[in-house]
């Protein structure tokens, strides 16, 4: 049988990387047929980058400082990615609010991890929140990227326990370890083809997806 080509990926990030870490982890130990071709970063020290250097993978960072307007910005960013041709960018952590015009250069195949069950919990400090709301279960989304914000159609999702004692801090580590693991298993799912984006509707195999896929810890399974 003819060896599937890897899907090739541009990643984008702000920060610490940790998404981007496991999806390269994941490529090196042959779990996810695709590659990253480039990571661009919107902050010049994020420490996401070095390990992208250290597995020489082309880094770039595109400085907001330098365009007075959002929309230079992201028309700088677009050309920049699309330098690379990539199948699908993966905003994975990545913290600007992305302009409509480069979301539809970019429809179907943009996508993002956003720490909590969408739709509950949009935007910022997600974990504080949940807390907060005394909310009884928590998790992590990737979706679609639309022009509203972590509004785009939701693909799967990790679930995690709330637990009595939970910080903040504590809920962020629990779910971003989940994070790892959906980021993956969805690029994986879009590399092998059973995932694709219509309009608002997520196709998997070829069926409109009703809800997202959950992602099951293996005790689950
Ligand atoms: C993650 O929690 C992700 O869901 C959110 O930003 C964070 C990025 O973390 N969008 P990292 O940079 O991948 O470690």
């Amino acid at each position: 049988m003819a060896e599937q080509t890897p899907l090739s990926l541009v990643v984008l990030i702000s920060g610490r990387g940790s998404n981007l870490r496991a999806i390269l982890d994941a490529i090196a130990s042959g779990r996810l047929p695709a590659t990253v071709s480039a990571v661009i970063s919107s902050n010049t020290t994020a420490s996401g980058l070095e390990y992208a250097r250290s597995n020489n993978i082309d880094i770039l960072a595109l400085d907001p400082a330098d365009y007075p307007e959002r929309i230079q910005y992201d028309r700088a960013l677009q050309g920049l990615i699309e330098r690379f041709s990539p199948d699908l960018v993966v905003l994975a952590g990545f913290m600007r609010v992305l302009s409509a015009e480069f979301v539809q250069h970019f429809r179907a195949r943009l996508i993002n991890i956003h720490p909590s069950l969408l739709p509950a919990f949009r935007g910022l400090h997600t974990h504080r929140k949940v807390l907060e709301a005394g909310a009884t279960e928590h998790g992590a989304s990737v979706h679609f990227v639309t022009e509203k914000l972590d509004g785009g159609p939701v693909i799967a999702q990790a679930q995690v326990p709330i637990l009595a004692d939970d910080t903040a801090e504590t809920l962020a580590a629990r779910v971003l370890e989940q994070e790892h693991r959906l980021y993956v298993q969805v690029i994986h799912w879009i590399a092998e083809g059973r995932i694709r984006c219509e309009g608002e509707q997520v196709l998997f195999d070829e069926q409109p997806l009703q809800q997202p896929r959950q992602l099951y810890t293996p005790a689950e399974q």
